[in-house]
């Protein structure tokens, strides 16, 4: 399937023509420099072209496409904090509803969606909803785009079937796991925000919405991280945490002062300076934040944690206890 700058532009066109939308904003994370660039050449050409614009396309209907950089926070990929940077605001989730279909940008009905849904609308028509419902299993159709990193032979983002096997994935298109399949450890299947899973899970994995979930994690975002044997698993959730604790925008109790004090905690998880009963206490500080906040950002702190510890509880009290006895060589937290 294409995807390239003028099929994400057709699909903008397309979308909001039937919704009724006179104007669509692609926001893109300012610090992508040439992938802006390449866009903005395109929307340029595209309307030179006449095919944006007043009457866009001879059709009789007005359409404008703006493209707009962001600063680089995190947050503002959630749908309303993205909507209030748009609009000039500092970008912090709104409280819902009203949800952005009722009342969105500038309080105008409003609809968000990722790029790669929006890039795959023109294909979909050209081709028929049939041939794209072909792909993946019941429920979970279509194609997907895996960005797939860490410990295998050849990183890449690849567009796959929905519900291609794990294993499948990684032999096609990445050359295999770093060192043999022996040596997986745990996979984070959907992005930073979804709870790992153990190589015994994935090895068998579909990777698809209802297969994950299902394992208790999800495939989000498919941005697939992949850690080896050499990984030091508690010490790779602890970056998540400070990841999270760094984008939280602060606004709502939980999430602020959670991710902090989730983040504190794994410092000591990292160095084994902890008592084991605190693993229990940090799983009921997740479950206290899990939707307990404005946005997702919460949710996304939590399942990190709790994946860890779901999976990985043996090897963080395996550092407690050789702390204690003075066997655990010093894995100094960044
Ligand atoms: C903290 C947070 C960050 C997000 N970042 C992004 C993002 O960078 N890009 C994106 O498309 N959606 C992001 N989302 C999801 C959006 O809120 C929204 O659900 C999504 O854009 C809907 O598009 P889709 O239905 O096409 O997937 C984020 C959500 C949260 C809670
Ligand atoms: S969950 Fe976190 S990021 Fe989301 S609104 Fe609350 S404080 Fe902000």
């Amino acid at each position: 399937m294409r995807h390239d700058p003028h099929t994400l532009i057709e699909g903008c066109l397309i979308a909001s023509f039937a919704m009724n939308a006179n104007a669509c904003y692609i926001y893109i994370r300012g610090e992508y420099i040439r992938e802006r660039e390449a866009l903005q050449a395109a929307i340029d050409e595209a309307y030179d072209a006449g095919l944006l614009g007043k009457n866009a396309a001879k059709s009789g209907w007005d359409f404008d496409l703006y493209l707009h950089h962001g600063a680089g926070a995190y947050i503002c990929g959630e749908e309303t904090a993205l909507l209030e940077s748009l609009e000039g605001k500092k970008g912090m989730p709104r409280m819902k509803p009203p949800f952005p279909a009722g009342a969105g940008l500038y309080g105008c009905p409003t609809t968000v969606n990722n790029v790669e849904s929006i890039a795959v609308v023109p294909t979909i028509l050209r081709r028929g909803p049939e041939w794209f419902a072909g792909f993946g299993r019941p429920n979970n159709v279509g194609t997907k785009l895996f960005a797939i990193s860490g410990h295998v032979n050849n990183p890449c983002v690849v567009e796959e079937a929905m519900s291609v096997g794990f294993e499948e994935l990684i032999d096609r298109h990445c050359g295999g796991i770093r060192g043999g399949w022996d040596n997986l450890k745990a996979v984070i299947p959907g992005g930073s925000s979804v709870p790992c899973l153990p190589r015994d899970v994935m090895k068998d994995a579909i990777m698809d919405f209802d297969w994950l979930r299902e394992q208790r994690s999800g495939l989000g975002t498919a941005a697939v991280i992949v850690m080896d044997q050499d990984t030091d698993i508690i010490k790779a959730i602890w970056r998540l945490s400070k990841f999270y604790k760094h984008e939280s925008c602060g606004q709502c109790t939980p999430c602020r002062e959670g991710t902090g004090w989730m983040m504190r905690v794994m410092d000591r998880l990292v160095t084994g300076q902890a008592e084991v009963e605190e693993i229990d206490m940090l799983l009921d500080v997740t479950k206290q934040i899990e939707g307990h906040t404005i946005c997702a950002l919460g949710d996304a702190a939590a399942w990190p944690i709790q994946g860890l510890i779901r999976h990985f509880r043996d090897e963080i009290e395996d550092r407690i206890k050789h702390k204690r006895t003075g066997r655990v060589s010093a894995v100094a937290a960044e």
